[in-house]
């Protein structure tokens, strides 16, 4: 069979980091998917840099709207960012018939309720998997592994910078701009460190996850937001006095009223699991009535984690454009796929 034709719209970090693994684990990927996945196209402004990523083996455009008129391209990989042309371009992609991936979180929290109407009316697929909690496969946790239970609330570290930030702060006593100067340093960091540090990175997560868990539209404009603008060494300093760290969580919890969303910097004490994720590191916590609660811990932003994501979903529709039954949901069939290797 073919493999699967795929354009990626914007060939950045993330970008970089899709070509490199689907290149790096290629046989692995083909066998479970139950197909080829081929990186055929890239649009970006930059086509020397785009072309240096993605080598001979993808053709390479400045015009986005190329891919999308390219009756070859299955699926549409959206890494541009922002609510202005990515929105456009997902809805045009959507309205050509292709599935589309993206890592857009600001656009699926602010937009993502007529993104996801369009693609429900046109037969298409979004996976985005990778917009929320970089690596961390928590999208599927929700509506897989976890689709028994009733979601009773969800708390998530779910921004990198700003969990750096304040772990920096804490451990080497350092100051609110110079750790954040590194975490951009480090591409942690958003274009705009506003929506990191002032909490509507965060915000956009949640809201996701939020719609997921309890199955309502997006509602960002809903979420209470606060970051960690606001916060000083000393207020950190004395926390830890009184065994509690400050963290910046995202939660969405079911109540009497109906459900909360919110983000703010939170009171953990010390010895829970979460209060000990440090550095640019995401971990999920979701009570579920049936499972108790779970924790679920992983690099939420980078290269090569936020691909991991993106070609989980790739792998996903793949998946439904194969002829075999076996590899459309995988885990009732499994079949091994490594006969040379053996427990040693
Ligand atoms: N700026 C984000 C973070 C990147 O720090 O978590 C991943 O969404």
């Amino acid at each position: 069979m073919k493999p699967i034709q795929v354009g990626l719209l914007g060939i950045g970090t993330v970008g970089g980091g899709v070509f490199n693994v689907l290149k790096r684990n290629q046989a692995e990927i083909m066998r479970r998917a139950g197909r080829g996945i081929a990186l055929s196209m890239v649009a970006d402004l930059d086509t020397a840099r785009a072309q240096a990523i993605a080598g001979s083996q993808a053709q390479v455009v400045s015009d986005a709207r190329a891919v999308i008129a390219n009756p070859d391209i299955d699926i549409v990989v959206e890494l541009i960012g922002g609510y202005g042309i990515a929105r456009q371009l997902v809805t045009e992609a959507i309205e050509a018939g292709k599935h589309v991936v993206t890592a857009n979180k600001a656009l699926l929290a602010v937009h993502g309720t007529e993104i996801f109407a369009a693609a429900h009316r046109r037969g298409v697929m979004v996976g985005f998997e990778a917009a929320v909690a970089g690596g961390i496969p928590i999208i599927k946790a929700l509506r897989e592994g976890l689709t028994a239970n009733r979601i009773e609330w969800i708390a998530g570290i779910i921004n990198g910078t700003t969990n750096f930030i304040l772990s920096e702060m804490r451990d080497k006593g350092l100051d609110f701009d110079v750790v954040l100067k590194e975490a951009q340093r480090l591409g942690y960091a958003e274009a705009d460190p506003t929506f990191d540090i002032e909490g509507v990175d965060a915000a956009h997560k949640a809201t996701i996850m939020c719609s997921i868990a309890f199955g309502i539209p997006v509602q960002f404009e809903r979420a209470y937001v606060e970051g960690i603008t606001r916060l000083a060494a000393q207020d950190i300093r004395y926390a830890e006095q009184l065994g509690y760290r400050i963290k910046l969580l995202g939660i969405t919890k079911r109540v009497a009223k109906g459900i909360e969303l919110r983000v703010h910097p939170s009171l953990v004490p010390a010895k829970r699991l979460i209060a000990n994720v440090e550095g640019a590191m995401n971990a999920v916590v979701v009570q579920g009535d049936a499972v108790g609660t779970t924790l679920h811990y992983g690099k939420g932003a980078g290269s090569e984690p936020t691909a991991s994501a993106v070609i989980a979903d790739l792998v996903d529709i793949t998946r439904l454009h194969t002829a075999d039954a076996a590899h459309r949901v995988p885990h009732l069939a499994f079949q091994p796929d490594q006969m040379s290797d053996q427990p040693v």
